[in-house]
């Protein structure tokens, strides 16, 4: 199992091109169940969570080609996914490929939607909380499928197709409104979508769906009203660039100082990370290229944050955000709002020297004035690059184990930082 080792201490200069957002590319690639016309998405990140949901969409009839190439990139590198599901020939999404991550239930969507009935595998993922589906059902039930368990299974069907109804989700749910909006696109009539989330991921896949030929009016509000067409046909879209990759290398090049490029970013849809960060001493702005971020020395400032869905201050980035404050001048408190349980960083963390405790909800972070590099293991997608982060302003050697969880969200990451002047190299055994 591959391994990443990092010898902390340098600062990083230079420019770091930001990615497709894997929020965004995910449910884009799962909107292709929606025609039999081909969707060609732009700007595709290469991830092992991409490539699994090819897996299962080619299980469910999809065909697929790629090419084209990557900004800063100077060979092809497939960057441009074609993706045509004529016929969809397997309405079930099998434990063996949704075990492994979430969003792949996100097909119950617009398997029901256009089949007319769907048989998809109660989800996995990333172990941050319990991550319930019950306003996935709840809202499909409202669109009048009929829903039900057996052995592991959600099985929806609507034999006369679905019928558009008023959804009012009770919590903000990303992949609920995800799955929400596609199946009410092919559903007969009208669906307004009340407390819908608002995450930019979300109105990118709704612009898609649009261009697709989808009917769909209040894009990046909180509430949405789709009027339902009979069926959507091909379309190209252009996945929006990650903000939480972005963000990520913000809060890095803030950790290790230096001047760094996010070329591609935009900053706009950071703007909650970003005033935390010019509170925390960092300097941060929009740039011609993207978004800038510089720190030359002098202290970090603590801080305090709760996580919450957009505008708010992103959960995906909490434990990067957690990672930074270990060596702030004071006391820093981090609430997570958003997942139960999403602090398996907070021992790993403690491994190299930070000083966090934990009350319920609540981080309480007490700066240190030196981390020292340790053997650390990744324990899901977001809490693994906060031990990178960390790793990069320790002293000495940090070796992060379980890399397969940085390899789902991030990348190229050792390349894109390497390039910056990180002293971090993967280890294959
Ligand atoms: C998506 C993101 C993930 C991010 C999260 C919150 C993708 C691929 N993943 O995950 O990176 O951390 O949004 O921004 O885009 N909930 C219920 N019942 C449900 C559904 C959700 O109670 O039926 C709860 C969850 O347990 C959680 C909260 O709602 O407490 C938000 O989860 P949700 O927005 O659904 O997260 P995901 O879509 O899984």
């Amino acid at each position: 199992m591959d391994r990443i080792r990092i010898r902390g201490g340098n600062k990083l200069n230079g420019t770091i091109h930001i990615s497709g957002a894997k929020n965004a590319a995910l449910p884009l690639m799962i909107a292709s169940l929606l025609t039999d016309e081909t969707l060609t998405l732009r700007n595709v990140p290469r991830l092992a969570d991409v490539n699994l949901l090819l897996r299962i969409l080619r299980n469910h009839g999809a065909d697929m080609s790629m090419d084209g190439k990557r900004a800063g990139c100077s060979v092809m590198q497939g960057e441009t996914v074609h993706l045509t599901a004529g016929e969809i020939v397997d309405t079930v999404a099998p434990y063996e490929l949704v075990a492994k991550m979430r969003a792949s239930f996100w097909v119950l969507g617009p398997l029901v939607a256009r089949c007319h009935q769907a048989r998809v595998s109660l989800p996995g993922g990333c172990a941050i909380g319990t991550r319930p589906v019950d306003l996935y059902l709840m809202a499909l039930e409202k669109l009048g499928a009929k829903i039900s368990l057996d052995g592991g299974y959600v099985v929806a069907e609507a034999p006369s197709g679905l019928i558009g109804d008023r959804i009012v989700f009770p919590k903000v749910s990303v992949g609920a409104t995800h799955t929400t909006l596609m199946a009410a696109a092919l559903a007969k009539g009208e669906t307004v979508i009340e407390n819908a989330a608002r995450e930019p991921e979300v109105a990118d896949v709704a612009q898609c769906l649009v261009k697709m030929g989808a009917k769909i009016a209040g894009i990046g509000s909180s509430t949405m009203t789709v009027q339902g067409v009979e069926r959507l046909h091909g379309a190209r879209h252009d996945v929006l660039p990650d903000r939480i990759e972005t963000g990520t290398y913000a809060i890095t090049a803030a950790m290790t100082g230096g001047d760094v490029t996010l070329a591609g970013a935009r900053p706009e849809l950071l703007d909650a990370l970003n005033e935390v960060m010019r509170q925390a001493g960092a300097e941060v702005a929009a740039s011609k290229d993207g978004m800038r971020v510089q720190r030359n020395g002098g202290l970090l400032h603590p801080i305090s944050v709760e996580t919450q869905p957009y505008p708010g201050f992103a959960t995906d980035l909490q434990a990067q955000l957690m990672a930074l404050m270990t060596k702030a001048d004071g006391v820093s408190t981090i609430r997570e709002t958003i997942f139960e349980n999403r602090f398996m960083h907070v021992q790993e963390l403690a491994r190299l020297g930070a000083d966090i405790t934990l009350h319920g909800d609540t981080a309480h972070v007490r700066g240190v004035d030196r981390l020292v590099g340790a053997q650390v293991m990744a324990t899901d997608l977001r809490a693994s690059v906060s031990l990178v982060i960390a790793g990069l302003a320790a002293e000495g050697d940090t070796v992060l184990n379980r890399v397969y969880h940085l390899d789902r969200g991030f990348e190229t990451l050792e390349e894109k930082l390497k390039a910056c002047g990180a002293d971090i190299e993967r280890l294959s055994d």
